[in-house]
């Protein structure tokens, strides 16, 4: 298939280009560079051995979207670009429902305009809101979020649904990430978080490489196993696998909308996750414990088994793989992608 990557320059996005590439499918991206770097695109090429056509736009002008559609020829679109931090979120929330709503509107006009039935949707854990019981499961009906950011993904995969459910031939795979981190086996392309990274994996990183003095871990009062939250963490190319998957999948789909959780089916703590990127480095980090984060939840991972048995897939690689492959990617690319 000839498949449409909005957000392809970004961390996940650009991951699963090569994915994407590697089994078989063209890809054309679209992003707007607000939290990449155009230099990914040259590293994707090199490591693809493939021109990748990239068209540097926000998808929230419906007109350059049309026009997108109007001069590729796509086949199925796999949308990850949205604004994603948390806190910022909760301080411009406007904002962020503009942004991520007003994407997903010109995608879906654009893509009924030209015929395009197959959307492969980028969502969220965070969907699961506070209460679902864990591990979380697929058809829980209580979705909600107590951040902006992630209302937009509760909000979306609605959209979506119910423009599935009435447009003939419409087939969409809502994908909900648990914790993606760990880079290219390259270590040529990771996570580049622009300023003070917000998620654990990219500030140990930073630690790791001197950017920054110490991890501060939120807390060590849980009811968890060293009293440090827990989380699933999936290798990025694990993740990028299960959207190949997922978009072979779509024309199987007896549903037009289906979710899958892509994760491990296995909780890590915070504290398991620093000593495991200890090992990666080969020396101790500093840190210490601070007060909790607002909004964090104790412990959740996913029950990974619908993706296992309707895709065929599963995650493959360990919290050792994870951490190598960062720091691989940190250690060579201290400053990230650079600028030019
Ligand atoms: C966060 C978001 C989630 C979003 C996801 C991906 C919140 C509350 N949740 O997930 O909605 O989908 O990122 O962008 O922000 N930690 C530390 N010190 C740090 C950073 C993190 O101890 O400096 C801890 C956190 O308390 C948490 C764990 O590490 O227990 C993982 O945090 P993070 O990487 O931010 O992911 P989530 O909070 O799970």
């Amino acid at each position: 298939m000839r498949v449409l990557v909005s957000g392809g320059a970004g961390y996940i996005g650009s991951h699963t280009v090569l994915a994407l590439v590697a089994a078989g499918h063209d890809v054309v991206v679209v992003d707007d560079f607000s939290n990449s770097k155009p230099t990914v695109v040259g590293r994707l090429e090199s490591l693809s051995g493939r021109h990748i056509p990239v068209h540097a736009f926000d998808l929230t002008d419906a007109d350059k979207t049309e026009r997108l559609f109007d001069h590729e020829q796509i086949d199925a679109v796999i949308h990850f670009a949205g604004f994603k931090a948390v806190g910022e979120s909760v301080a411009k929330p406007l904002q962020y429902y503009r942004n991520n709503l007003d994407s997903t509107f010109a995608l879906v006009d654009a893509m009924n305009r030209h015929g395009v039935t197959k959307f492969v949707f980028s969502s969220s854990a965070t969907v699961y809101g506070e209460k679902a019981p864990v591990p979380y499961q697929e058809d829980y009906e209580f979705l909600s979020s107590s951040s902006p950011y992630g209302q937009t993904k509760v909000m979306v995969e609605r959209v979506l649904s119910d423009v599935a459910h009435i447009t003939e031939g419409w087939k969409v795979a809502l994908l909900r990430y648990f914790n993606p981190v760990g880079a290219h086996a390259s270590g040529q392309i990771g996570e580049d978080p622009q300023g003070i990274p917000n998620n654990l994996m990219p500030f140990l990183a930073q630690v790791a490489v001197g950017k920054r003095d110490k991890l501060v871990v939120f807390g060590d009062d849980y009811p968890t196993v060293d009293g440090t939250c827990e989380r699933d963490y999936l290798h990025v190319e694990d993740l990028a696998a299960g959207h190949v998957a997922a978009l072979d999948h779509l024309d199987a789909m007896t549903e037009p909308v289906r979710a899958f959780n892509l994760g491990t089916g296995t909780g890590t703590s915070v504290l398991q996750m620093l000593h495991a990127f200890e090992r990666a480095v080969g020396r101790e980090l500093p840190f210490e414990v601070g007060p909790r984060r607002a909004g964090d939840l104790a412990a959740f991972w996913a029950d990974p088994t619908r993706a296992q048995s309707e895709l065929g897939w599963r995650a493959t690689r360990t919290i050792d793989d994870m951490c190598v492959d960062t720091w691989r990617w940190q250690s060579a690319n201290p400053q990230g992608f650079p600028d030019a």
